[in-house]
């Protein structure tokens, strides 16, 4: 099974093909996914130190132009895990004020 690393945090096997954002909440993050996975809030971005979940799609590129940000992170929504990967969760409950939002589906 593909493995996770997630900096200070640590590291977790994932089953293949599972959601990114689901995985990352599975594993005890509290990642923020606050449209529910529709790929319009962009809190549940990660920035991907390692690992490779292909091309930037079109709804993550339009997403981030709409939210003025710059290249380098994927919408943990969007993306699932194929293989091993480290990523950095950018907005969590631990570090915002915010409640993680509804759960984006499987
Ligand atoms: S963009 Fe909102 S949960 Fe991914």
């Amino acid at each position: 099974m593909p493995k996770i690393t997630v900096p200070e945090h640590g590291k977790f096997e994932v089953e293949k093909g599972k959601k990114l954002v689901l995985a990352l909440e599975d594993n005890g993050i509290n990642i923020l996914h606050r449209c529910g996975g529709k790929a319009k809030c962009t809190t549940c971005r990660v920035e991907v130190e390692n690992g490779d979940f292909g091309e930037l799609t079109d709804i993550e590129k339009e997403a981030f132009s709409r939210k003025g940000l710059q290249e380098g992170f994927r919408l943990s929504c969007q993306v699932r895990v194929e293989g091993d990967a480290t990523v950095l969760p950018i907005m969590t409950e631990d570090n915002s004020d915010l409640d993680a939002g509804p759960r984006p589906a499987e």
